[in-house]
């Protein structure tokens, strides 16, 4: 593990699910856990980073050598303070489960039965982060992650075009993999490569990822 491959370099993780508040005591979330995310900040802080993490409502604790550490809850929290991080930073890593969409209003008070008749929300669209960084004269090095239960390089090559940033992590998700667990495999795209991580422990399998990331940024930053 090369120890300096991103000495000097500030680097922003993202990590965790989004909760989409329904009412006061009712949330829309996913079932990320945040170890993903955690083990790349982790990873990218031995590399020589100085390391912004911005967590979604999570279970862990701040891994060693994370500079700043800062908690969110939903997508809109989480696009600000990526935002704010991000505005000088060199890389931004995009682990954290943002959910796509939200409810239209979140009601004031808790929201009864309804007699049986059933119950529609209305979610409109969040915003993209990754896109929205990628919009940016002067951007970051942008790495997403993409979670797919099928067709994972379609849609790995898609996110790269269609959102406009430099690395795609792809990892195939469902029963058992990918959310929650303590291992994963991901697939590293770029615009004129690939490399496949195989199956190991998030912390090992983040300590690779950095490495590539790290050869991916000097062979385009420099
Ligand atoms: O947290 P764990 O339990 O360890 O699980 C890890 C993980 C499976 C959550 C992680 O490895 C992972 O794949 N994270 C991204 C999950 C995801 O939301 O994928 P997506 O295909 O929906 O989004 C693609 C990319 O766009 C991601 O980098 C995401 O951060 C980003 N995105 C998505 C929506 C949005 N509004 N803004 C974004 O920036």
């Amino acid at each position: 593990f090369a120890a300096g491959a991103l000495a000097g370099l500030k680097v922003v993780v993202s990590a965790g699910p989004t909760y989409e508040d329904i009412d006061p005591v009712r949330f829309i979330g996913n079932r990320s856990s945040g170890r993903m995310g955690f083990a790349v900040a982790e990873a990218a802080a031995q590399a020589g980073a100085e390391v912004t993490l911005v967590a979604g409502p999570v279970a862990l604790p701040t891994p060693p050598g994370v500079a700043r550490r800062i908690d969110v809850r939903s997508a809109a929290q989480m696009l600000a303070a990526v935002e704010e991080a991000a505005a000088d930073a060199d890389i931004y890593i995009g682990a954290a489960a943002v959910g796509d969409y939200r409810p239209q209003q979140v009601a004031p008070r808790k929201l009864a039965k309804q007699g049986g008749a059933g119950l529609t929300l209305t979610l409109v669209e969040n915003p993209d982060i990754l896109a929205t960084l990628a919009a940016r004269p002067q951007r970051p090095f942008l790495v997403g992650f993409a979670a797919q239960t099928h067709d994972l390089a379609a849609y790995a090559r898609d996110k790269l075009q269609r959102k406009g940033i430099d690395l795609v992590a792809a990892n195939e998700v469902g029963a058992g993999l990918g959310f929650e667990t303590p291992d994963n495999a991901l697939t590293v795209y770029w615009a004129d490569g690939l490399l496949e991580l195989p199956r190991a422990d998030k912390r090992e399998l983040a300590r690779r990822l950095v490495e590539v990331i790290g050869e991916r940024y000097r062979a385009v930053r420099g």
